[in-house]
């Protein structure tokens, strides 16, 4: 298929800047949509500074913060915000008490971050709070690795899209049907995690913060 055959979705609309957008994208760059950092916020507390160990360009992290908390932000790639060049799979010492992030997908790269994260926070007894492709929860490579460290809580999270917009134009149609949880380990559980449901729109508005006095809040 050549580039001009491609579905009109790829293909940005700006007339100085068509880029096709590659079957993945470089160094797994798909940002979150700041509605989902700010419904992970209406049901989970974090008592502590943050650390985004795969912070693009900041968009989890600019949330936590716009929300009050001490966020420390690394990448190993420059997008601009926090520090660039860290790998997180190589890090061995805690930057901070919880690790929240939208970790690379592809390349088992994921599981390898949610390893890493929950040997982190062992030694600082925080939270981990991954943001996942919800098809990731249900795979025959996974199963006995969730029985033995499953996560406290994991809520899926309606109409969410993380994709870089401002760089490819709207995304492909194939994209949109990605659905996503939270999956958040806590350091003290044990046993089945609690399920829940999060409205991606009920959080698109920047000053929806105020909706957390009417959500159910788990910690
Ligand atoms: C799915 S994007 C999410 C970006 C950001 N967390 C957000 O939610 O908007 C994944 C990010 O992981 C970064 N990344 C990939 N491999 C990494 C590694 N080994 N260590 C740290 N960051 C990495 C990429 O540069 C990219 O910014």
């Amino acid at each position: 298929m050549t580039a001009f055959a491609q579905p009109r979705s790829w293909i940005a609309t700006r007339p100085t800047e068509i880029r096709i957008a590659p079957r993945r994208l470089p160094n797994e760059f798909y940002p979150t949509p700041p509605e989902a950092t700010r419904a992970l916020l209406s049901v989970e507390d974090f008592d502590g500074d943050i650390w985004e160990p795969a912070c693009g360009d900041g968009r989890i992290a600019k949330v936590l913060t716009d929300h009050g908390h001490a966020v420390v932000s690394t990448d190993l790639h420059a997008y601009g915000h926090g520090e660039s060049g860290v790998n997180f799979l190589a890090q061995r010492k805690p930057r901070a008490k919880h690790i929240v992030t939208n970790p690379p997908y592809g390349f088992g790269l994921a599981d390898r971050f949610v390893r890493r994260s929950l040997a982190l926070t062992r030694e600082t007894g925080g939270k981990v709070a991954m943001l996942l492709n919800m098809a990731s929860l249900c795979h025959p490579r996974r199963t006995a690795e969730w029985q033995q460290t499953p996560p406290a809580r994991i809520y899926a999270i309606d109409d969410i899209v993380c994709w870089p917009e401002d760089r490819y134009g709207p995304p492909p149609a194939h994209f949109t049907k990605h659905r996503y949880v939270w999956a958040i380990w806590t350091p003290e559980h044990n046993g089945p995690p609690a399920f829940w449901w999060l409205s991606g729109a009920e959080f698109r508005a920047p000053n929806s913060k105020i909706n957390r006095f009417n959500s159910r809040r788990f910690s």
